[in-house]
């Protein structure tokens, strides 16, 4: 069975594709067999963070140019990854019809996959919530500011009464300490609880650090080039957490349905 988390905020800018990026090679080097998915259509940088240069995206997969197995290129540690596409204006604003092939496009490589993770544009578009719903687990990216909060608590609000959604995980990044995390994430909480029947789960925390502005500059992701640092051990923390969080079980359109996965393999 595949495992697909996506990772989203309210706010840009807040770390979701560092975070993405991190966590998927820390699967991988859990010896998980992982896809990432940059599903910031039109907008997508995961590639440069990772280092690698694609041939192809989503929208040649989308158009039956070419098939969603050639569209995943290698990343370290046995990473596949498949790109979003940069400066592709048609698919900056996906239509309902486009986001369901999308999400239908990686049955095909449900056999080979243990886990897909999915980095969503900011905010809480019909495209936000399409792929934040399809996933079984969402991490949130939160960082101690009045508007990530404000942000993020909307984007809770509209999965969970739009798409029914009600776990989700929370990481808080850019942070000077954990008893900092903990404590913005413990304010965050009891907003969300006063208005909203959901449950957040707290994943862990990522510092405020140099280290990971610089390994976006020399594309090589602190994961894999500093093993050793303090925040690769946050990486493999907050990779353990999700992986020990509840999923969401709705009936919407979802990553890996059993019932179009089993009919492409007898197909
Ligand atoms: N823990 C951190 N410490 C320092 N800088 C960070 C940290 N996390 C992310 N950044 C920096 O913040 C910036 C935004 O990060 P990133 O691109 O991952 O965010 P994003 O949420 O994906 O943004 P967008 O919404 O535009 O897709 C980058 O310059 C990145 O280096
Ligand atoms: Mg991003």
């Amino acid at each position: 069975m595949t495992l697909s988390i996506a990772v989203a905020s309210g706010t840009g800018g807040v770390g979701k594709t560092s975070m993405s990026v991190n966590l998927s090679l820390t699967f991988a080097q859990m010896n998980k067999r992982t896809t990432l998915l940059d599903a910031d259509f039109g907008m997508a940088n995961a590639h440069i963070l990772l280092g690698v240069k694609p041939d192809y995206f989503i929208s040649d997969a989308l158009k039956g140019n070419v098939s969603i197995n050639q569209t995943l290129c290698s990343g370290p540690a046995g990473l596949k990854f498949v790109s979003g596409g940069s400066g592709l204006i048609d698919m900056l604003n996906l239509d309902k019809k486009t986001r369901y092939q999308t999400i239908r496009l990686f049955d095909e490589i449900a056999d080979e996959t243990d886990m897909l993770i999915a980095d969503v544009p900011a905010g809480a578009s019909d495209s936000s919530i399409a792929f934040v719903s399809a996933a079984d687990k969402v991490l949130i990216v939160l960082v101690g500011e009045p508007t990530s909060f404000l942000d993020a608590y909307s984007l809770i609000k509209v999965a969970h009464l739009e798409a029914g959604l009600s776990n989700f995980s929370v990481v808080v990044n850019m942070t000077q300490s954990e008893a900092q995390a903990k404590s913005h994430f413990e304010k965050f909480n009891s907003i969300a609880q006063k208005f909203l029947d959901v449950n957040l789960h707290y994943v862990g925390h990522l510092p405020l650090s140099t280290r990971i502005r610089q390994s976006i500059v020399s594309r090589k992701p602190i994961s894999i080039d500093a093993k050793d640092s303090r925040e690769n051990a946050c990486f493999q923390r907050i990779a353990k957490n999700i992986l020990n969080s509840p999923k969401n079980d709705t009936s919407r359109v979802r990553f890996f349905d059993q019932q179009f996965v089993q009919s492409k393999r007898v197909g």
